[in-house]
């Protein structure tokens, strides 16, 4: 029986920002150990942060192409690997992981059409493979406890949905087309990188995600408003949305509202009590009940559900942040590929990651919102 699993990592050298929150958030439960990588196309880079984690020198591989080819043929080969590159990267290097028979976990967006998501989708099945798709804020544990309660039907059927991303990085861009921030930003306002959105792409996306994995909803259509404040592409997104219960919502996504470094909030309403989690403040809930006042549920408690108990890592009051969240979807899927392997059958809360189906709703999210805007802010269905 294997107790630990091997990883590779393509993207994510030294000087990127998430490949190395990754790499920290898989460390936490030490089960995986990175094995393999191809950090970067640039090849100083690339040795640099496969000498910096003490990776074999045949492992540190120059292209994926052929870091997939050569580790499917190892007996000590890889098990999965994480995909931390820009957009325009993801299905061509998980397309040349699942081809070669190894378990993907890759950043959203998934890829750049509906036609890839699904190609990615039919292999992954094909070969009896698991993928997630990184919307790391469903691994909160307050965004757990509040899918938990809403599934209870504490809240009652929802009616409308509240939800805004606002940031502030992007705001010299408006009408100056100032480059500050250039590490950040650059990639994600080039359309050949990022693809058709960068707003929406980029943090409405998680918007989309969060709320459907709260509520278990699906988005019916949406009715777009897209600024791109003469950039190539937007940097401001104003959204009504249509669930498929009937509900509606609005979603505001931006990256120049001043004052809003990364302030991800939805707020969910039922016909019984509403329901307000705030990222920049992620180990509370505020849960108010018809005709009650408002009471705030603390992470780590002892009143909350067995799910939240279960993910609990901190006593309550010592505060789990964006590295615990991106652990929590590591430990679900880390549990997933490790009974595999094992020969055993993962449970449902093993199977609590995001996967392809929601990789392929945030794709269908980002070309309805797209195509909306482009019609004068038509419906448009996903
Ligand atoms: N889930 C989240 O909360 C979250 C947060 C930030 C970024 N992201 C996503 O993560 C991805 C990466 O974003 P980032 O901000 O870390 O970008 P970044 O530009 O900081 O890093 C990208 C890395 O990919 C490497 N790279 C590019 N092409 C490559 C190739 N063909 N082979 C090997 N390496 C290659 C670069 O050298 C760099 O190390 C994006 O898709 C982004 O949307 C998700």
């Amino acid at each position: 029986m294997r107790d630990y699993l091997r990883y590779g990592m393509v993207g994510g050298d030294l000087d990127a920002f998430i490949g190395g929150v990754h790499r920290t958030a898989i460390s936490f439960d030490g089960r995986a150990v990175l094995t393999a990588g191809c950090f970067s196309r640039d090849v100083r880079k690339n040795k640099e942060c496969g000498d910096f984690y003490r990776l074999d020198g045949e492992r540190i591989y120059d292209s994926f192409e052929e870091m997939a080819a050569r580790e499917s043929k190892r007996a000590d080969g890889i098990d999965f690997v994480v995909i931390v590159t820009p957009n325009n990267t993801h299905y061509q290097i998980a397309r040349a992981f699942l081809k070669c028979g190894i378990h993907v976990l890759c950043e959203k967006p998934l890829c750049f059409t509906l036609e890839e998501a699904c190609e990615l989708k039919r292999l992954a099945d094909e070969k009896h493979l698991y993928f997630a798709v990184n919307y790391s804020y469903s691994g909160t544990n307050m965004v757990k406890e509040a899918r938990a309660l809403i599934t209870s039907g504490a809240i009652g059927k929802i009616i409308n949905v509240n939800a805004e991303y606002l940031q502030e990085y992007l705001v010299d861009d408006v009408g100056k087309g100032d480059q500050k921030m250039v590490k950040l930003s650059s990639w994600r306002k080039d359309p050949e990188v990022a693809g058709i959105s960068n707003c929406v792409g980029d943090i409405g996306s998680h918007i989309e995600h969060t709320v459907s994995y709260m509520t278990g909803l699906r988005l019916k259509r949406v009715a777009a408003a897209l600024d791109s404040f003469g950039q190539p592409l937007d940097l401001n997104a104003n959204i009504l949305v249509e669930f498929d219960n009937g509900a509606h919502g609005v979603f505001s996504s931006s990256q120049v509202c001043v004052g809003h470094m990364n302030g991800l909030v939805v707020r969910i309403f039922g016909t019984e009590g509403a329901i307000e989690w705030q990222q920049e403040n992620p180990n509370v809930l505020l849960v108010t009940m018809k005709g009650q006042p408002a009471q705030i549920y603390n992470r780590g408690m002892g009143y909350v559900s067995e799910r939240s108990a279960q993910m609990n890592r901190l006593p309550s009051g010592h505060p789990e942040g964006l590295f615990v969240a991106f652990a929590n979807i590591y430990k679900c899927f880390i549990s997933t590929v490790l009974k595999t392997v094992n020969g055993q059958t993962p449970d449902a809360g093993d199977l609590d990651f995001p996967d392809l189906e929601d990789g392929i709703c945030g794709v269908k999210f980002i070309h309805a919102c797209v195509e909306s805007s482009a019609k004068d802010s038509a419906w448009v269905e996903l």
